[in-house]
């Protein structure tokens, strides 16, 4: 660099921003220390570094019932895992997985179907598209979407139980208990009671747990020595295992009470639509364990020797609502013990979406049609919604009126005004700022100037380690919290008020907004792109826009005839 910074500082300012909006040369960014050290992002290794390939990381999604439409529960458990797998690959693991599908088997689809007077197959061939394609208008960036009426899916069940009986763990026994329909499990008496229905006036059994109505049942099938796991689980739990670690508490405290035998198969007499038990076609598998298995099958099982991992087995998460837990942390990895195979990393655990404080459900009927949620507020601001608003622990209230409320507040107010106003203000020179900021010619900073620019370069790694712990909305709240304070330090600053010292602040929010575009891409990818767009960040050079570019003053080539945008345009606001 032909200049000194030194050189600057006693150098009158004006005279700087003269000589330097007439670049004739190029300055090096200046960058600061890489932000995160937690993350070592797989592209920063040169191919000669890479010994071994990592394996892929690998989330899931629950595989969901096409026994009805999907709703808005189910739209944000695809947004979480989204947003995860995006994160992934914007720290620059470039194969990340994510995987998402349906769930066809069962108790609750064969009689869905009945009820809806259609052939079982054409009934889940008609409703998977739906999932399918809210997977989509979500615009998921998913790698597979399984559905479990899939051949090779059923070839992995069949191997996964003869591995699970050759192994000794599988036996025939009578079952006696109360099965739910709606739940596809069984429950001990103690976890039923009596309710009366309202629409009926009769008494019928329900679970105490779920709510839903359970149904006698006395079969003989075949069992899992679920129980021979318990040591095995408790000790699982210890190591982190459920996020966040406020649902361990529950499952230590009902598995430490005791684990029964499972049931893993129903009488093909009473079900039928499932994948039968291998060579006795009188039993089908228990659509649960069918199920789970799905997480396999797309990572290439049954694996062949020493490949296990090289579709991404163990998957890194599990993401899932809380009312599917014990399935998930439980069975699923007593299942995989019994096998001898690695054991899924983390199982992310999410609350649900209530309406009126009651959860949103399929079967009760309250849900919100997502597919009409993203036409009327669009896909990123939904996304956007879902995960500020959306809780791991406890339960979010759904309405319409908090999805206006945030939009306008953080997103058109907070967000598009602020980028809208930054451009305005540089009055069609935004470069000059760029490049004066980045190549150091500031004037000095002031200690609001100093407490900003800590908090803003401090930014990147405070969203790293939420989303390191598997917390996007903590993530996204050091985001709006950056956007927020930026709008006061703009405020504070009042750069239209004194042109002599606006290129410290210009410059400083210009980073603002260009880092958080950056770390807005996975919860709102094509807005975030657009903010990007519209300050003229390098759209061919992936490298200016992934997570190692969100560094304060690394990006000296941005800004060239940026122009003022509408980012987020006013709703139509109808009652
Ligand atoms: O349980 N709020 O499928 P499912 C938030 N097939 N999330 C919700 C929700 C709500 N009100 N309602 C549903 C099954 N979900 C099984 C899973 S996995 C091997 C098999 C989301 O169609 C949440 O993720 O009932 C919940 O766990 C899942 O949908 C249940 O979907
Ligand atoms: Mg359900």
């Amino acid at each position: 660099m032909a200049i000194s910074r030194a050189g600057f500082r006693v150098a009158s300012w004006a005279g700087q921003f003269l000589a330097c909006s007439r670049p004739s040369w190029r300055c090096v960014p200046r960058t600061t220390a890489r932000p995160v050290t937690t993350i070592r992002p797989r592209q920063f290794a040169t191919a000669a570094s890479e010994s071994a390939p990592k394996k892929p990381y690998y989330v899931t999604t629950p595989i969901f019932y096409v026994n009805a439409a999907p709703h808005v529960g189910h739209l944000y458990t695809m947004v979480l895992a989204d947003v995860i797998k995006r994160w992934r690959t914007l720290i620059g693991d470039a194969d990340a997985q994510l995987l998402t599908g349906t769930d066809e088997h069962g108790m609750k689809i064969q009689q869905a179907a009945l009820a809806a007077e259609m052939d079982t197959q054409a009934f889940c061939d008609m409703n998977y598209k739906t999932f399918e394609a809210l997977a989509n208008a979500a615009n998921m960036d998913y790698n597979y979407f399984i559905r479990t009426s899939e051949p090779a899916h059923k070839e992995a069940v069949q191997y996964f139980w003869e591995v699970l009986e050759h192994r000794g763990y599988v036996y025939t026994a009578k079952h006696e208990g109360w099965y739910s329909v709606s739940d596809e499990t069984f429950y001990p008496q103690t976890q039923v009671q009596k309710s009366l229905d309202p629409e009926t006036g009769h008494t019928k059994m329900v679970s105490i747990e779920t709510g839903k109505e359970v149904e006698w049942s006395s079969e003989t099938n075949y069992h899992f020595r679920l129980s021979a796991f318990q040591e095995r689980l408790l000790d699982l739990y210890k190591t982190g295992f459920i996020t966040p670690t406020m649902y361990t508490t529950n499952v230590v405290k009902s598995v430490s009470e005791g684990l029964q035998d499972l049931s893993i198969s129903r009488p093909a007499e009473r079900l039928t639509w499932g994948i039968p038990v291998p060579g006795d076609n009188t039993q089908t598998v228990y659509v649960w364990l069918d199920a789970l298995v799905n997480y396999l099958t797309k990572a290439g099982y049954p694996f062949a020797p020493g490949q296990g991992s090289r579709l991404g087995w163990p998957a890194d998460v599990h993401v899932v609502g809380k009312d599917i837990v014990r399935f998930h942390c439980v069975y699923w990895p007593a299942f995989l013990m019994a096998l001898d195979l690695p054991l899924p990393r983390n199982v992310l655990v999410h609350g649900h979406w209530t309406m009126n404080r009651e959860k949103m459900s399929k079967s009760t009927g309250n849900v919100v049609n997502p597919f009409f949620a993203i036409n009327r507020f669009g896909v990123d601001s939904m996304r956007f919604f879902l995960i500020h608003q959306g809780a791991l622990v406890g339960d979010a209230d759904y309405d319409n009126a908090y999805i206006i409320r945030d939009y306008q507040k953080l997103l058109q107010k907070g967000l598009g005004n602020l980028a809208h106003r930054a451009i305005g203000c540089a009055k069609g020179n935004l470069r000059t700022y760029i490049e004066n900021g980045t190549c150091g010619r500031l004037p000095p900073a002031t200690p609001a100037d100093e407490a900003y620019e800590t908090m803003l370069k401090d930014v990147p790694k405070r969203v790293a380690e939420q989303m390191e712990n598997l917390n996007p909305r903590a993530a996204l709240q050091e985001i709006t919290t950056l956007i927020d304070q930026t709008n006061k330090y703009f405020h504070h600053a009042e750069p239209w008020k004194s042109p002599n010292d606006r290129q410290r602040s210009i410059f400083n929010v210009a980073e603002s907004l260009r880092m958080a575009g950056i770390l807005l891409q996975p919860v709102m990818p094509t807005k975030a792109n657009e903010l990007l767009d519209m300050f003229h960040v390098d759209k061919t050079d992936p490298a200016k826009r992934n997570y190692a570019a969100a560094t304060y003053g690394s990006d000296a080539d941005y800004g060239v005839d940026a122009k003022k945008s509408i980012l987020f345009p006013p709703l139509i606001v109808e009652s």
